[in-house]
């Protein structure tokens, strides 16, 4: 059975991408992927600093979201839109990881999203993303996912209201589940 993580990178109440990484979550389940929705707040880390590094050592949060990433074989991200790039809590948590030694970010496909109240759902974001991910060694699928008007975006159940982007997201999990770097 395929393992599959999602993570958001807002931990907003009614964060709209974490809305959209469950989402894709209940989508992977259903494929018959085994899913972990990561929520970042369980997951607390101070602002990268090589001085603390050195001083304190890796943090237990680094150090098991590193675990979880290198046994993943499928993480998907949904990655809020900041001033045209990810979200600092996202870049943060991705720079703690890429410390430790478990080859995190060379296991798993990855499929990177974003929602946004906007009408271009936040991807002008992705690019960042993708190119931060691929510099650490990630293989990212090509096909991304935006979810535009986020807050009228997903049903009382956590689905996505629009039929075309529920197809978008279906097309997203057939390709993490088929594309295997290994
Ligand atoms: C500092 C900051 C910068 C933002 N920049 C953008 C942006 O460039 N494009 C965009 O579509 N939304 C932008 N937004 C709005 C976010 O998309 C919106 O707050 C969104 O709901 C955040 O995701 P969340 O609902 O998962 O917390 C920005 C929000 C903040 C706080």
């Amino acid at each position: 059975m395929l393992r599959a993580l999602t993570l958001s990178g807002s931990v907003r109440v009614d964060s709209s991408n974490s809305r959209l990484a469950n989402a894709v979550g209940n989508k992977l389940s259903l494929s018959g992927a085994d899913v972990t929705n990561i929520d970042l707040l369980n997951y607390p880390l101070e602002l990268f600093s090589e001085d603390s590094e050195a001083a304190n050592g890796e943090p237990d949060a680094a150090v098991m979201l590193a675990q979880m990433f290198a046994q993943a074989d499928i993480i998907f991200i949904a990655s809020p839109e900041y001033n045209g790039s990810v979200s600092p809590l996202l870049k943060n948590t991705i720079d703690w990881v890429s410390r430790q030694k478990s080859g995190p970010y060379k296991n798993a496909t990855f499929g990177i999203g974003a929602a946004s109240p906007g009408k271009m759902g936040g991807v002008g974001g992705l690019g960042h993303l993708r190119e931060i991910l691929n510099k650490l060694g990630a293989l990212v699928i090509p096909l991304t996912l935006g979810v535009g008007s986020s807050f009228n975006a997903f049903t009382e159940n956590g689905e996505f209201v629009e039929d075309i982007i529920a197809r978008r997201a279906d097309n997203l999990v057939t390709q993490l589940v088929s594309i295997r770097r290994n």
